[in-house]
């Protein structure tokens, strides 16, 4: 005691020696270069404090502000404090002179915003407090000058953003301090400046998430205060950027599924040394929950009421000698056996009390018997059934994801569904009542997504929870596609041989579609062999240089993803101008006769035959036939009025071409009545384009007999000059006996004057003995009638005579 009150006088003495010193401000009391004017009701700061002072204390005053040069003359000051009094704004250039301040203090104020360069010339401040202040504005450039600055204080204040742009200049910083503040957004960039960070506080703040980059940059903190805020997310990898930190606290926030369901959010935190994520709501600890955790020491679970510890959940943290855990809800059955005997080997300090099974409720899980752990009944829930891992909905689909649980429990049991780990809030879910059979709870809940659009694509899951638990199904993750459309869609293309085709063709879909080509349905491209064919990479164009007839094809693009695969056709064609494949010639007949007129014709696009006589279009009659796609003209029965010039016009897209050949008609003896089974074989071997056409005109009187072969006589140009195995073909083919039917056709259509179209076709239809129709001249292909009209034999003359024609193609690709 007597020590005491000498040290009082000691003290009173010294103060009063200082007082008395004669620049000392009245007001305040001096002490070495200590000057206290706290706690003295000032509105300004004191004239006159004198230029040595390096520790000035205006703390508890009424300052509301101060002038721009009340800090002028003190050129030596390293500290100086503020708290606690009422400044509402800091003048520019206030501590221009301050050059050797290191400490500022400004606590509780009411200072709203912080301009820009407020604190410029303060090139030796290590520590600036501006704790309990209002600021919410943190102007760009707020601290640029503070070289030296480690320490920054800014709890209790209302800052929402953590900027880059306000941080900038902070470059050697090593404390920052944000707690009790309403954070709700750091920027991505936001640590760029600060990289020598050791020690961050965010806690009691507005944390919703922390995303991948929101400690970008800080691979030098060590400890970082998360407490109390209202994170519910934490993205994969977010952590990977803090590969020093030693002390990690998460307690009081919603993050119980990244220890429930561990997916690895922690990994990276090999240093990690302290561990908080107390009051989390955490339900069971998953055996991966700690994994990568290898340096942790000290542990803290408290108030997480845990149901279940996996087995060897711990096994990741070898180093562990602080456990603090505390719960009252475990569910002590044969699965937790191994936590009591691992609790017992390390004798950790733990309150782990039972709540299940009923006869052990209320124990402490340190004094169940070994023999009392045991699984009579499962309650917390499983699931027996869930979502696939990988789903494909198409864009616009409605889908759904299900899972189903069991317990042994009879109490209710409740889904929540997560997309990307965020609890889905306003999904549309189906669940479906839980039924109790006696032994167990069966419950059901059904996801359902409607309309599925992009932004449904993720990783979806289901949790399962009752009193006793909680379990996550596997994630399923969906994918979103689009069917291709196409955007450009090739066209048919007709060139002339020697230019350039193009092709192109595009497809949209999700994801992007692969586009592929072929032609005529195979890989084989004359063009590509040749290199004449080039396919634009960035584009959706590809070409075809100096076109050739090898070239000409169906050229079908494909667009593909995993959604489907669309195809579109275009048809390259090369044209070639109308033109006559041998040039038409002069016929000579008697009158009564058949006469084939020939024109052949060749050109691509097929051109169209119109034949003219005297300057008039001859249409199909009675005794005109068209066949062979009109290249032939048949007339029947002829008279003498059919002489004349007959002239021919080809015409396509291209041009228009014209050949004419003359037809003599002699006059001829009536020898109808004589002629028995007179047989006029035409036979005429036309190029129709690819095809070769037989064209036989058998000419019948109906009183025939069957003298086959008796007397012919030919009018054709080319008998037997047929090609191929047709070569041999002749009269001698057809046998005596059999009957042929004149086919006409009268559903052609029309021609363009309106005119029906008539075609005849000669068919073989006598019935052998094996039933079948054998066709004419072609052993491969039978011809089968298309209607029969004998009409114009009745009533024309000669009345009694069939004329039989045929046209039959020797390949199948007449229209080709
Ligand atoms: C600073 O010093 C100058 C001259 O020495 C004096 O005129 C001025 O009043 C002083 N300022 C303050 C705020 O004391
Ligand atoms: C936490 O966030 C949830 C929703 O995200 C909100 O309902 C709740 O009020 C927030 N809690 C606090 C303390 O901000
Ligand atoms: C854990 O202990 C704290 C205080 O010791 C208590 O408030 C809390 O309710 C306990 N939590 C559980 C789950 O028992
Ligand atoms: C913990 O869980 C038990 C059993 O489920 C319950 O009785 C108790 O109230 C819970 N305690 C806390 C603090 O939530
Ligand atoms: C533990 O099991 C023993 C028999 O193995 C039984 O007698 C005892 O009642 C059980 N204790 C509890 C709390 O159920
Ligand atoms: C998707 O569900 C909505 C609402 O039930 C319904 O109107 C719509 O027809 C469904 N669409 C498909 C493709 O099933
Ligand atoms: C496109 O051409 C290919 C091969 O030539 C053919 O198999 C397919 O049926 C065609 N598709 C359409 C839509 O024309
Ligand atoms: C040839 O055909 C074209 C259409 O392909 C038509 O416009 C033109 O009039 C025809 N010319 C003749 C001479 O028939």
């Amino acid at each position: 005691m007597v020590g005491v009150f000498y040290l009082i006088i000691f003290i009173h003495y010294l103060w009063s020696s200082v007082y008395c010193a004669k620049d000392c401000p009245k007001i305040c009391m001096c002490l070495g270069e200590y000057v206290d004017c706290s706690q003295k009701n000032l509105k300004t700061v004191p004239l006159n404090i004198p230029e040595w002072t390096s520790q000035l204390n205006l703390n508890n005053n009424r300052l509301q502000s101060f002038h721009s040069d009340a800090f002028q003359n003190l050129t030596h000051l390293t500290e100086l404090k503020l708290n606690k009094n009422k400044i509402g704004v800091i003048p520019k250039d206030a501590f221009d002179t301050l050059k050797r301040l290191e400490i500022l203090e400004l606590n509780r104020n009411q200072l709203e915003d912080i301009e820009a360069l407020t604190f410029k010339s303060l090139e030796q401040l290590v520590t600036l407090r501006l704790k309990r202040n209002r600021i919410s504005q943190l102007k760009d450039g707020a601290f640029y000058g503070l070289i030296k600055i480690k320490s920054l204080m800014l709890d209790y204040n209302s800052i929402q953003i953590i900027s880059k742009r306000w941080l900038y200049g902070l470059n050697n910083l090593k404390e920052l301090t944000f707690s009790h503040n309403v954070i709700n957004d750091i920027h991505a960039d936001a640590w760029e400046v600060c990289k020598d960070l050791k020690s961050l506080d965010l806690s009691n703040n507005q944390i919703k998430a922390i995303q991948k980059d929101t400690f970008k940059h800080l691979n030098n903190l060590e400890k970082l205060l998360l407490q109390n805020n209202n994170i519910t997310f934490i993205k994969e990898g977010a952590f990977d950027h803090l590969p020093n930190l030693k002390i990690l606290q998460l307690n009081n926030n919603h993050i119980s599924w990244a220890i429930e369901d561990a997916n690895g959010v922690f990994n990276s935190l090999n240093n990690l040394f302290k561990f908080y994520i107390a009051s989390n709501n955490i339900k069971s600890i998953n055996k991966n929950a700690f994994k990568g955790l290898s340096n942790v020491a000290y542990l803290d679970l408290t108030n997480n009421n845990i149901t279940s510890v996996q087995k060897n959940a711990f096994n990741e943290m070898p180093l562990l000698q602080v456990l603090s855990l505390n719960t009252s809800a475990l569910l002590c059955d044969c699965n937790l056996r191994w936590f009591y005997d691992w609790l017992t080997l390390k004798q950790f300090r733990v309150q782990t009390i039972c709540s299940y099974p009923e006869q052990l409720q209320g124990i402490s899980l340190l004094e169940v018997a070994v023999n009392n752990f045991t699984c009579v009944d499962l309650p917390k829930p499983r699931l027996i059934e869930e979502p696939e891992p990988e789903i494909m909905a198409l864009k616009g689909e409605n889908i759904s994801l299900s899972c189903k649980a069991m317990s042994s429990a009879a109490g209710p049991m409740n889904f929540i569904w997560k997309k990307d780990n965020v609890e889905l809030l306003h999904a549309d879910v189906n669940v479906i009542a839980a039924t109790y059979d006696g032994k167990n709870t069966e419950s059901t809940s059904i996801l359902k997504i409607f309309k599925v659009k992009n932004s449904d694509a993720g990783k979806y899951q289901c949790v399962v929870f009752n009193e006793f638990g909680a379990t996550y199904s596997q994630k399923s993750s969906i994918s979103v596609l689009i069917f291709p459309t196409f955007v450009k869609i090739p066209q048919n293309i007709a060139i002339k041989a020697g230019s350039t085709a193009r092709l192109e063709c595009a497809a949209h879909g999700e994801p992007f579609p692969e586009i592929a080509w072929q032609k005529d349905g195979g890989n084989d491209f004359p063009a590509a062999r040749e290199r004449r064919m080039h396919v634009m990479p960035t584009d959706d164009v590809f070409f075809i240089v100096n076109a050739k007839p090898i070239d000409v094809g169906v050229y079908s693009c494909t667009a593909n993803n995993a959604a489907g695969t669309i195809i579109a056709n275009a048809t390259l064609t090369i044209e070639e101008m109308p033109s006559f494949v041998k040039p038409m010639e002069d016929k000579e007949i008697t009158a009564g006769e058949s006469v084939v007129l020939q024109c052949m014709a060749a050109g691509i696009p097929k051109p169209t035959i119109q034949w003219i006589k005297d300057g008039g279009p001859i249409h199909a009659t009675e005794r005109h036939f068209f066949t062979a796609e009109d290249q032939l003209m048949i007339i029947v029965d002829t008279v003498m009025s059919d002489a004349g010039i007959y002239q021919c016009q080809l015409n396509n897209s291209l041009g228009t071409e014209t050949d004419s050949s003359e037809l003599l008609v002699k006059p001829g003896v009536t020898n109808d009545n004589e002629l028995m089974g007179i047989i006029i074989i035409t036979v005429v071997c036309c190029a129709v384009l690819t095809s070769v056409v037989w064209v036989v005109i058998i000419y019948q009187t109906r009183k025939s007999l069957p003298q086959f072969g008796d007397t012919s006589s030919d009018n054709s140009s080319c008998k037997d000059s047929g090609t191929g195995n047709s070569a041999k073909r002749s009269n001698d083919d057809l046998l005596p006996g059999d009957e042929y039917t004149l086919i006409i056709n009268d559903n052609n259509g029309e021609d363009a004057n309106g005119v029906p179209r008539r075609t005849a076709s000669l068919v073989y239809l006598v019935n052998d003995s094996n039933n079948s129709h054998m066709p004419l001249l072609h052993k491969d292909r039978p011809l089968y009638p298309r209607s029969t009209n004998h009409e114009r034999v009745e009533d024309t003359e000669p009345s009694s005579s069939d004329v039989k024609v045929d046209s039959v193609p020797t390949n199948n690709n007449l229209d080709g």
